[in-house]
């Protein structure tokens, strides 16, 4: 890759974290669909509030609580602050930890230090290595995602789909064709699991089964409800591109708040795991607008393993209440789990919700 083009991507990353910040980037019209939730409160928790643990497990190791920090930066200077700062945040609360596509990390070595400080801080927890899947469709090898595995000593690779984002990206890469089937050979290969997440339109389960059939383990939904990263991509266009109405007026709203709710791809990916005994081992994630500890339990009953959350994290520490951020949604967790008896996530995942007329 040229110099002009790396600098490019870095700008971009850049750029992605400043609009996310300040910009009005989330879905409108459109919502998780969690709220249209609610569990059935028990007179009788027959618990003690003391005794609730939030432990649970994840591809196979136990973490301190049912919650991840989504994948969301590096490749800039900036960035190894960043990192730093969720690594050192990650590791304290003992939770797994992804980070931002490592693709900069490839076409520049002088980037490489801002996705390896996270394991420097963050020496014990799960981390997840990221790569687009554009970059698996044009054929990245077996030996370069082992570089960026062993650049953070990753626990397993994370595959992002994003179609809706380079369709809006001024630059983005629109060529998916192939993809299964790279990522069906890597599968094979890799020395770890493999999670395919969207970034905020969500996976259906027919999506889902032809992932499963591709050999990754884990699901993470990351459905439509918090930021659309069309939005994201389309305030790019027109602020930094000068670009011009490139879609109807009639279609634009549409194809903005384009995506599947997070709570529907979770209820659909839930049941065909119950049709199917054999995807039962694969696990589930509920990103896409993850706001309080009440979504994730809400997540948690409608079968994922844990919930993920990225922008909301990232604004926490912009405002420097990360850990408060963190602390509170737990605290709600706790709550749910008193007031429908849960001593334990696995009891939680049993408990019924309703759905609100
Ligand atoms: C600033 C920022 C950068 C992101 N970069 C990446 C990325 O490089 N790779 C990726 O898989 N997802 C990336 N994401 C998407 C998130 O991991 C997540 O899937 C998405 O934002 C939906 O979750 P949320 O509603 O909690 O933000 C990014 C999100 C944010 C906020």
């Amino acid at each position: 890759m040229s110099d002009k083009s790396s600098n490019r991507t870095i700008d971009r990353k850049q750029s992605h974290v400043e609009i996310c910040l300040h910009g009005d980037v989330l879905f409108s019209g459109k919502s998780t669909g969690l709220e249209r939730y609610e569990f059935e409160s028990n007179a009788l928790p027959e618990i003690s509030c003391s005794e609730i643990s939030l432990a649970t497990t994840f591809l196979g190791r136990t973490i301190a609580a049912p919650l991840m920090i989504s994948s969301m930066t590096g490749g800039y200077n900036e960035a190894e602050e960043l990192n730093r700062q969720l690594a050192e945040t990650a590791e304290r609360f003992q939770i797994p930890l992804g980070v931002g596509s490592m693709r900069q990390a490839l076409e520049n070595s002088s980037q490489r230090e801002s996705f390896a400080v996270v394991r420097k801080y963050a020496p014990t927890i799960q981390l997840f290595a990221n790569i687009g899947a554009p970059e698996i469709a044009k054929g990245l090898t077996e030996s370069e995602i082992n570089i960026l595995l062993e650049l953070i000593r990753a626990d397993g690779l994370i595959v992002h789909l994003n179609a809706a984002q380079e369709l809006f990206q001024p630059e983005g890469n629109t060529d998916f064709r192939h993809f299964l089937d790279q990522l069906t050979t890597l599968t094979a290969k890799l020395p770890v699991p493999v999670i395919v997440k969207e970034v905020g339109c969500g996976i259906s389960a027919s999506a889902a089964r032809k992932l499963i059939a591709a050999g990754i383990k884990v699901i993470d939904v990351a459905g439509a409800g918090g930021i659309s990263w069309q939005k994201v991509e389309e305030i790019r266009y027109t602020r930094e591109f000068g670009g011009e109405n490139r879609f109807s007026l009639q279609a634009l709203d549409e194809l903005l708040n384009w995506g599947i709710p997070t709570a529907e791809c979770l209820v659909a990916i839930q049941n065909l795991k119950q049709e199917e005994p054999r995807f039962s081992s694969i696990e589930i994630i509920a990103s896409g607008g993850i706001a309080s500890g009440i979504d994730i339990a809400k997540s948690l009953a409608l079968g994922a393993q844990l919930a993920a959350s990225a922008r909301n994290i990232l604004k926490a520490l912009h405002e420097g209440t990360l850990e408060r951020t963190i602390k509170s949604w737990l605290n709600d967790l706790r709550a749910v789990m008193f007031l429908t008896g849960a001593a334990t996530i696995d009891e939680l995942r049993r408990k019924r919700l309703i759905i609100k007329q």
